[in-house]
């Protein structure tokens, strides 16, 4: 190990859940100074164990060393004391504070959520560490995933943490946000911080961090030198057998005299789309590519009901709607897998067989009687499908690991085989395994005859996976490409000539 010393020992760390042992004998050391990554499958246990190391949990065995200082159990704010800042998973802000309230929030400064003069200077200090493109003063409820997530970020810096826990930090950023955090790592790393990166995303881990921890089933695999590692090694051993890494075959498409399942002609709404015409086929994956903010959720909203059309016409089965909302949506077949699962997607205090057969109760109701055995057997055919762990019917979902709750909710829609399937972000934390699944799952919807449109801030994702792209910016889309002779850089060179395009176009039009 190098010179500086430990940072953080685990040694024998044990914890369980309810009887349910979720981490066994974790031995780490993790370096002074170093980037270190924690990889494995989805319920492997990294954000337990990071919530270990940040005092939200306590350990029920074993020891935890903070720069040689034993810790039993300690609060949040007693790891703030010691140094030790988290950015969790599932983002832990306060939405009716604005983002300075929250970059500050819990620090000695900070009373009751409310800004002590010299803050604002702070938060310049801190917005220009990070690079980051945040008002101090937008309140965080009407922020997008991504702006939260960088909240978030900004929040561990402004802890002035000796080390800083990032949970999946860029699982809502673009290549470029990423990029940039990623550059803030090296920089925070160059001042003595330590950090604890978990992530799926392998080429980050590959690129930017010096060890890597692997994980499975609660215990640890090996840690080594990232240097010494490639994806492959990595995926194998997160998963303890060898897995294939690429796309998996797209179906036909449909051919072309088939009608369309859903047409848009020149839609608008009022959170931003202008002028948007669109055609999905049964049977066809169509892409929506554009950067965050190009209107990519804006259409998925408002193909499923959930924000208002002001101008233009949508057709559904060639026959034109009228003030559509969700419930006539759903009603004629349309799903959405929305981006903010805890928010929207998920009933939370609910178990995980309820929130499977939600949309398909007139499969497994007689006569409009719930049949409990049949919807047991569906859900637990679901639960094993998607390999979603806990594998129990009755599980509380609230407390599944981010991507087993995210294989929860696309196994509802794969039980109600809608005509239109709607997925924003639907790999967005999941391991490399799961994410494979939910991509054959893409496909098998498709072969069966729903017309899918995906959403991902990952280009290579949803150009791998689609047919068809609609290429977006501004709200608008601009371009139509097939997805089979479009590359990642082609794609990315394109938005960004029709973004420069755009300023320069309204620049003229100042005075
Ligand atoms: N508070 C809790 N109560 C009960 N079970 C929990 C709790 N927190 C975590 N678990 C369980 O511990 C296991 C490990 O979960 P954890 O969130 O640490 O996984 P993870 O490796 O971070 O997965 P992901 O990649 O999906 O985020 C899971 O089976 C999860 O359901
Ligand atoms: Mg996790």
């Amino acid at each position: 190990m190098s010179g500086n010393g430990v940072a953080v020992s685990l040694r024998g760390v044990e914890k369980s859940f309810g009887g349910t042992r979720i981490l066994s004998g974790i031995d780490i050391d993790i370096a002074a100074g170093e980037v270190h990554a924690f990889v494995g499958e989805n319920g492997a246990g990294k954000s337990s164990l990071g919530k270990i190391i940040g005092g939200y949990y306590s350990a029920d065995a074993g020891e935890v060393t903070v720069f040689g200082r034993a810790v039993a159990r300690f609060s949040p704010r007693e790891a703030l004391q010691a140094g030790i800042a988290m950015i969790h998973q599932e983002l832990q802000l306060v939405p009716h504070l604005t983002v300075a309230e929250n970059v500050f929030l819990g620090q000695e400064s900070n009373r009751g959520g409310l800004l002590v003069p010299g803050d604002l200077q702070r938060f310049a200090a801190i917005e220009a560490t990070c690079g980051f493109h945040l008002d101090p003063r937008a309140r965080v409820a009407d922020l997008r995933i991504a702006e939260r997530q960088k909240v978030e970020i900004m929040r561990a810096v402004a802890r002035d943490a000796r080390v800083i826990i990032m949970d999946e930090p860029t699982s809502s950023l673009t290549e470029d946000e990423a990029e940039r955090l990623h550059q803030l790592i090296a920089r925070l790393k160059g001042g003595g911080v330590t950090v604890i990166y978990v992530s799926h995303f392998l080429d980050h881990i590959l690129a930017n961090c010096d060890r890597v921890t692997v994980m499975r089933d609660g215990r640890v695999v090996r840690t080594s030198p990232v240097a010494g590692e490639t994806k492959q090694s990595l995926v194998d051993s997160m998963l303890g057998r060898a897995a294939t890494i690429g796309w998996p075959a797209l179906p036909p498409m449909p051919a072309p005299g088939v009608a369309p399942v859903a047409e848009w002609r020149g839609v608008a709404t009022a959170t931003g789309l202008r002028d948007v015409s669109l055609v999905l086929r049964p049977g066809e994956i169509v892409g929506l590519i554009g950067l965050v903010g190009s209107g990519r959720t804006e259409i998925a909203r408002a193909m499923f009901g959930a924000d208002a059309i002001t101008a233009g016409t949508y057709l559904i089965d060639g026959v034109e709607t009228r003030g559509l909302g969700v419930p006539q949506a759903v009603r004629a077949g349309i799903a959405l897998v929305p981006e903010d699962r805890r928010r929207q997607g998920l009933v939370l205090t609910q178990t995980t067989r309820p929130n499977v057969s939600l949309a398909t109760l007139g499969a497994v109701s007689r006569f409009g009687l719930l049949q409990p055995g049949r919807e047991k057997a569906r859900v637990r055919a679901m639960i094993e499908h998607f390999g979603i762990v806990p594998a129990k019917v009755d599980g509380a979902v609230a407390l599944y690991s981010g991507g087993n709750q995210q294989k929860v909710l696309l196994s509802k829609w794969a039980a109600a085989r809608p005509r239109v399937l709607i997925l924003d972000e639907p790999s967005r934390g999941v391991d490399i395994g799961a994410r494979r699944r939910i991509h054959e799952f893409i496909v098998e919807m498709a072969a069966a005859g729903t017309g899918v449109v995906l959403i991902s801030s990952e280009l290579e994702e949803v150009i791998n996976l689609s047919h068809r792209g609609y290429l977006m910016s501004d709200g608008r889309i601009f371009a139509e490409a097939d997805c089979r002779s479009l590359t990642v850089e082609a794609a990315l060179h394109r938005i960004f000539q029709e973004q420069n395009r755009q300023s320069a176009s309204q620049g003229a039009t100042l005075p």
